[in-house]
This record gives structure tokens, C-alpha cells and sequence, in this order.
């Protein structure tokens, strides 16, 4: 598996860890460099698994401010003490579909001290169409204190087959190896990624489909007097006057979106892509 990813994504699959979804590449992280007295750093509306893997670690996760429910650099930089550890970023990032630029990225890196392990998750890589977005494999490639993660949960289509992977230096790599479970992936697992990987025409169709149905949503909210900001994930973050009679009201029509309270958003709802029948009908219901 860690050959076809390489092959594919040509990278070096010395380079390669696998893991039971991209969560379980966090948490090795987590468990790996940071530990009591220590500080983890995400932002305000970051995935939820950051705080919860560096607690988990036992170190102190720091959410630091957003700007316009999109990270920000400077705020990161500023968060920084001795105690810093690990910046975690989701590019983009779930719930709220946002990301930086590849510039930004490089200078998050550049800013950042060197002894600092930056993760850069980019869970939603296949959704961006962004023309200045960028994975950073260069800056994991450039020195051992920046790791990618990547997942077959979401554009891919197999969430509970559980694969996802993680790329950096071979000292990180070997680092995370020394405690990752023997058997953390399952055949099943490889497989059904491995044909995923091959089935370029299913990516296409979806990343098509995804993008006409997001901007249209995004467009039809909007429209709606949402607030909504640019998403360049397979999900919107629509805010509504009152997102709990919303959701109850969606709900009894049989279509679930989620709740954001968790996320500190509780006046915001996201809405994942669905068929084009499924989008029109919520537009639908959202209208009355
Ligand atoms: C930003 C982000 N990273 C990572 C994950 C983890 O996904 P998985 O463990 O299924 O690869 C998710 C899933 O919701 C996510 O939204």
C-alpha cells in the first residue's frame, strides 16, 4: 500500500506511514512528541481530534483566534511559547471548509521554530480547487519537523474501511513506526484503498460533482440570507437565525445535517454535498 501511494502521489514510500484513518496518525503524533507541560497549538473552529489527541498525550491544547473562520497566521505565531510543541492545521479545515494558501503555509513553516512539529491535515486535499492551494509535501521533504496527513474517508468514499496515511521525514516516520500498532490496518482496508487509488474516473465524478453542488449551495444559502462562508471542503457551514429549528425541521424531513455547538458555532449548521435530488430538496425546505 505504501508503494501504490508513492507511486501515485510520487513520493518515497520509505516516507509513508499507514493508519487506521488519519485519526490514528494524529494520535501517534500526539503520543510521540508532546506529553505533560507541553503545548499543542490549533485554532478556535479547528477538528476536533487535535484537542482531544494532545490531551489524550497529556499536554495542553491552545486554541488560538481565527480570522473570518480561517486560520491565521500571525495569530499561530503569536501562540508560541517554550512550551510549544506541535501546531496541528486542517487545509482546509472541517467544520468551517476554509484554508490557506500555499504562501501561507510556507510561512507559517518558515516563522515557526524549527524544533516545532507542524501537521498539516489535509483530510479535504481532493475537494480544493483553489488554484493557490498547496499540500506542502515540500515542506515535510525540506526538514523533519512537518508532517502531512491524508485520508481515504472523504473524497474517497470508504470512511469505515479506516485508511488513512501520513508523509514526512524518515526520522518522523520511524519515530511514529516505534509505537504504531503492528497491525493498525486491516487487508480489507488496504485493498478497498488500493482500488480506490485506481479508480481515477470515481474521483473525477465526485470532485466534478462536489464542486457544482458546492458552489450552487453555497449560492442558494446565501441567497437565503445565510451567512456562508467559502468552502473548499465537501460540506458548507451555513448560519442560520435560529440553526436548532433548523436542524429539527430538516431533521423530520429525513435529512440530517450537523450540529456545531461542539465546534463553538452553535448558530451554524453543516451541510455535507449530497445528490443533486438531496441538495434541491433541502434548498427546498430551507426556503420555507
Ligand atoms: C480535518 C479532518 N482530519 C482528519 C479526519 C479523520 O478522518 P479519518 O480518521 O477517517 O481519516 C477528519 C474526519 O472527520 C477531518 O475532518
Amino acid at each position: 500500500m505504501r508503494e501504490k501511494l508513492g507511486e501515485i502521489n510520487n513520493l518515497n514510500p520509505e516516507q509513508i506511514i499507514c493508519g487506521a484513518g488519519s485519526d490514528e496518525i494524529l494520535e501517534l503524533i500526539a503520543y510521540a512528541y508532546c506529553g505533560e507541560g507541553d503545548e499543542v497549538i490549533y485554532t478556535q473552529h479547528g477538528f476536533l481530534v487535535y484537542p482531544i489527541a494532545a490531551m489524550s498525550a497529556g499536554a495542553k491544547p491552545i486554541a488560538v483566534a481565527e480570522k473570518n473562520l480561517t486560520a491565521d497566521v500571525d495569530t499561530i505565531l503569536a501562540a508560541v511559547n517554550e512550551r510549544t510543541r506541535i501546531v496541528m492545521l486542517a487545509n482546509p479545515n472541517n467544520p468551517t471548509g476554509t484554508y490557506i494558501s500555499g504562501a501561507e503555509l510556507k510561512r507559517l513553516r518558515a516563522d515557526l521554530r524549527e524544533d516545532i512539529l507542524l501537521v498539516i491535515d489535509n483530510a479535504y486535499a481532493e475537494c480544493v480547487t483553489a488554484d493557490d492551494y498547496d499540500m506542502g509535501y515540500d515542506l515535510a521533504d525540506a526538514a523533519p519537523n512537518t508532517i502531512i496527513t491524508r485520508t481515504f474517508s472523504k473524497m474517497y468514499g470508504i470512511p469505515a474501511l479506516r485508511v488513512g496515511w501520513g508523509y514526512a521525514a524518515p526520522e518522523i516516520i520511524d519515530i511514529l513506526n516505534r509505537i504504531r500498532p503492528p497491525f493498525n490496518l486491516t487487508t480489507l482496508g488496504q485493498v478497498g484503498a488500493c482500488a480506490a487509488l485506481d479508480d481515477v474516473e470515481f474521483m473525477q465524478k465526485s470532485v466534478a460533482h462536489n464542486t457544482k453542488w458546492r458552489e450552487w449551495l453555497s449560492a442558494e444559502l446565501r441567497g437565503l440570507g445565510c451567512e456562508v462562508p467559502p468552502s473548499q471542503g465537501n460540506f458548507v457551514l451555513a448560519k442560520f437565525a435560529d440553526a436548532n429549528a433548523v436542524f429539527e425541521k430538516l431533521r423530520a424531513n429525513d435529512i440530517i445535517v450537523r450540529e456545531m455547538g461542539g465546534y463553538g458555532l452553535p448558530e451554524y449548521l453543516r451541510i455535507s454535498i449530497g445528490l443533486e435530488a438531496d441538495m434541491k430538496k433541502l434548498v427546498a425546505l430551507l426556503g420555507e
